[in-house]
């Protein structure tokens, strides 16, 4: 289905009409930025009048030297750039840093001609989309994602946002970037625990569309996990493939299918919620423990049996991946369960698998099948 077409095997589209834009998966080419960045903007209603950009990156990325040659991309196609850094990590997601970064935009006089570049995980992504959704209005923005979670997830969709003190991602807003970046050869600094996590999401594609992407998983484990620059743009190019069909149909979670994206979020989220979002998981791990409980949940519902959940947990924890999440408070699960945004009428929705490569949005377990697999964790 996501096969690359062969006039332009590295690019997808992002249908929504007047809001398409293009994700490139290259490997190595960083030069090529600037050209594509000029393409984007040139398609867009800033046409060729761009001439400055700030890129916002953490200090990892910025310790590694990694926005240097985007910055020399943007400037071979005549865009002065600068950057903005920004400390890496979760904390970052703030009013504080928001209002920093207007700050350097104010005083740099950008306008609406002024591109954002988001060059860095999900954190500066979802920060940097958040600014460019509302300084002045919109400013141009182009994904750039380095970690492997920001290049199957967060930087496609425009979802777009920060933390509040009572909850993640309580602010925000869909914005949809000019294109989407990715480059393979990024992944080769990403700490191993990291690229794992991303891998979770992968996964998930594998589950909720796909049989035989999931298929490929299993059978390139190895290629993948050695980061091998063929195999991660296949993963890559399948994963965004995914997310920008379900995104294209349903851009604003409007109706159910975006939902399905949030396979193994329900019970993750819960696992992060009691765990501490700075605790012991990262987002992709509570998310593979997630899924193998929420598979265990649809054999419960008799859905699927129990050889779909084992060919799950062999994927996953080949990929080095937890499965299981034992020693947190059942009460303290369940309550944060009941505040899933997912929920109607008081009910916990689950997007439950029906075999790999589809999964359905459901309220019909009870609170004894609930109980059941949290015991199970
Ligand atoms: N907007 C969405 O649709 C969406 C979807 C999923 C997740 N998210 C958000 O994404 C965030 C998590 O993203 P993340 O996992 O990328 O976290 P992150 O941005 O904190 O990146 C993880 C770590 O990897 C480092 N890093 C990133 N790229 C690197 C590279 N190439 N080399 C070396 N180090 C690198 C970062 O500095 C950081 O320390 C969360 O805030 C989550 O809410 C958003
Ligand atoms: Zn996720």
């Amino acid at each position: 289905l996501f096969e690359p077409s062969s006039s332009a095997p590295n690019r997808l589209t992002v249908e929504l009409g007047p809001r398409s834009y293009e994700i490139e998966v290259v490997s190595g080419l960083v030069r090529e930025f600037g050209p594509f960045a000029r393409r984007a903007l040139e398609r867009s209603w800033t046409g060729s009048s761009c001439r400055r950009a700030l890129i916002v990156t953490d200090s990892n990325l910025a310790d590694l030297s990694i926005p240097a040659p985007y910055q020399a991309a943007l400037e071979s196609v005549g865009i002065a750039a600068e950057t903005a850094v920004v400390p890496p990590g979760e904390p970052s997601k703030s009013l504080a840093q928001v209002e920093r970064l207007y700050d350097q935009l104010a005083a740099r006089g950008a306008d609406r001609h002024t591109l954002l570049v988001a060059l860095g995980g999900g954190v500066v992504g979802d920060l940097a989309g958040f600014v460019a959704a509302t300084f002045t209005r919109g400013l141009p923005l182009i994904m750039v994602p380095t970690s492997l979670l920001a290049q199957v997830d967060s930087s496609v969709g425009g979802k777009v946002g920060i933390n509040h003190r009572s909850a993640k991602n309580l602010i925000g807003a869909f914005y949809q970037p000019l294109g989407v970046w990715i480059d393979t050869e990024s992944l080769v600094t990403l700490p191993d625990r990291e690229f794992r996590a991303g891998l979770a999401e992968v996964v998930k594609y594998g589950v909720i569309a796909i049989e035989p992407f999931f298929s490929f998983l299993e059978q390139n484990a190895g290629t993948i996990l050695a980061r091998s620059p063929q195999a991660l743009e296949k993963v890559i190019f399948g994963s965004c493939g995914i997310k920008a069909h379900v995104v294209a149909r349903d851009e604003r979670e409007e109706g159910d299918l975006r939902a399905t994206l949030n396979f193994g979020h329900t019970i993750a989220h819960a696992i992060e919620t009691v765990a501490g979002y700075d605790g012991p998981f990262r987002h992709g791990e509570a998310v593979a423990i997630g899924m193998v409980a929420e598979s265990r949940l649809a054999e419960r519902l008799g859905w699927i049996t129990s050889d779909v959940t084992d060919r799950l947990v062999r994927l996953l924890e080949g990929f080095g991946l937890p499965v299981k999440a034992p020693g947190l408070d059942l009460p303290s699960l369940k309550h944060a369960m009941s505040r899933d945004k997912k929920n109607r009428l008081g009910k916990i929705r689950f997007v439950l698998p029906r075999w790999i490569g589809q999964v359905e949005l459901t309220d019909s377990p009870g609170e004894d099948d609930v109980q059941a697999i949290l015991e199970t964790l």
